[in-house]
């Protein structure tokens, strides 16, 4: 049995896109605060509540919710520009955005990282990684190489210009020497950034310290991961993966909250799988079961609009997640997509140059050479999008719920039926 705990994690299980947003938002109403750890506005989030359609990139999903604090944890890369544009969309549309507060120790994205992640994925050429272009992987890179620019630096100019003088005596050789493009003012950086230290300021807040201390005080904080385990800088399908830990050691360093306060860890897991961008993946599919789960499900990307790649359910990459987040509960998302199937495949092992393999490969490029090994569960043609309860699912949907919680190594506390709020089919609670 679970106990009810205050730090509950969310993470994704695949490769993203699986419907943390939807999973945040459904527990936002019950929680003190929601944080985002890791990642910036490479992640999209989409949201859909009473018929009203959100796409949320930067700002944590817990923004939509009245009662809780929204939190840009020290583990975020934030771009302001977007952050304000993101928080001006949504007052426009009622939405008081006026409780999110923002770590002094998030470090920004400056505009030469936004350049040099789009002039660094086309010198790569045929090797690029197929990043969202939001200067996510450079500014993590200078954040490593005690070259980031930190939210706290905006409050002292000096301090400031001293940095990104220290940032572009490197960057400018890169973008002159290898990229061939212009080089960036050290006037022009500090200026675009001083314009927004008075709307910055208010919301900036010492967030460790205040979640320590609200945790203290019996309160609740949901911390809300972006990307995906299989995108994780360390446990993801390196290369190709995104430049932060998306796992749920990362909401720890992320965030500043302690591994022991955590005692909650949920998986989202879509029913399918999904991936954008370069990369391995052994059940894509190439043919028209892949076209129609696109379609079925919308697998459109929120941030850049790419098509998603497509493929059936993984039980190993599923354990592997379970495993590496220590995952209590599954969200098992987009179970309606699958309606209309006779047969679903599902990917039980992989055939790894002829061996039978049941665990992630332990190399690279055993994950490159995995084909699926399949058993194949009945589908279902009836509508699920009104299912509540498990017994509202007819027999053979059900039966494929359970069979991917016996091999995907946690429980299946929730189902997603559609992409409304109340779409929900409830078997534990996550609370
Ligand atoms: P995230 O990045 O993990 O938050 O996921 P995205 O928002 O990028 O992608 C998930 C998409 O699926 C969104 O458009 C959601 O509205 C939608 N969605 C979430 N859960 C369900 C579900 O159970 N069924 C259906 N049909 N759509 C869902
Ligand atoms: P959410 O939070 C799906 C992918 C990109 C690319 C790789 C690196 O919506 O699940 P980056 O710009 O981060 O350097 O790109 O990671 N990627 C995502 N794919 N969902 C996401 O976020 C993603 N964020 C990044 O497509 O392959
Ligand atoms: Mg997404």
């Amino acid at each position: 049995m679970v106990r009810p705990v205050p730090a509950v994690v969310i993470v994704g299980a695949q490769w993203g896109d699986e419907g943390k947003g939807k999973a945040t938002d459904l527990l936002g109403s019950r929680v003190d605060y929601v944080v985002k750890f890791n990642g910036g506005n490479n992640a999209g989030h989409t949201v859909v509540i009473d018929g009203e359609t959100y796409a949320l990139h930067l700002l944590p999903s817990g923004i939509l919710s009245p009662g809780c604090v929204p939190v840009i944890g020290n583990g975020v890369v934030v771009d302001l520009s977007v952050l304000f544009e993101e928080i001006d969309g949504l007052e426009k549309r009622g939405i008081d955005t006026s409780r999110l507060l923002l770590s002094a120790n998030a470090h920004i994205i400056a505009d030469y990282n936004r350049t040099l992640d789009k002039v660094g994925e086309r010198f790569l050429g045929s090797r690029k990684i197929g990043t969202t272009g939001r200067g996510i992987g450079p500014t993590y890179a200078d954040k490593m190489n005690r070259l980031g620019i930190r939210v706290q630096d905006l409050f002292d100019e000096k301090i400031l210009t001293q940095k990104v003088e220290g940032a572009l005596e490197l960057k400018n050789q890169m973008l002159t020497k290898v990229y061939n493009r212009r080089a960036v003012s050290v006037d022009e950086i500090v200026d675009e950034l001083v314009g927004y230290v008075d709307r910055v300021r208010p919301m900036v807040a010492d967030t460790a310290l205040l979640l320590h201390e609200a945790l203290g005080r019996g309160k609740t904080v949901l911390l809300e991961a972006g990307q995906a385990t299989l995108l994780d800088v360390d446990h993801g399908t390196y290369p190709f993966v995104t430049s932060s830990s998306a796992t749920s050691g990362g909401a720890c360093t992320g965030s500043g909250i302690a591994p022991t306060e955590i005692t909650r860890v949920i998986g989202i897991v879509k029913a399918y799988a999904t991936r954008v961008g370069e990369g391995p993946f052994p059940t894509e599919l190439f043919d028209e079961d892949g076209e129609r789960l696109r379609t079925n499900g919308g697998e459109f990307g929120t941030t850049t609009g790419r098509p998603r790649r497509c493929g059936w359910y993984d039980a190993p990459i599923a354990r592997y997640a379970a495993r590496i987040n220590g995952v209590t509960d599954f969200v098992l998302t987009k179970l309606d997509v699958l309606t209309g199937w006779e047969r679903i495949p599902v990917c039980v092992a992989y055939d790894v140059d002829g061996e039978r393999v049941d665990e992630m490969p332990m190399t690279q490029t055993g994950f490159h050479h995995a084909t699926p090994v399949y058993e194949y569960l009945d589908g279902w043609t009836e509508d699920i999008s009104g299912a509540r309860e498990l017994g509202d699912l007819p027999a053979t949907a059900q039966t494929y719920v359970k069979t991917l919680e016996e091999m995907s190594g946690a429980r299946i506390s929730a189902v997603g039926v559609g992409p409304g709020r109340e779409q929900t089919v409830q078997v534990h609670d996550l609370l």
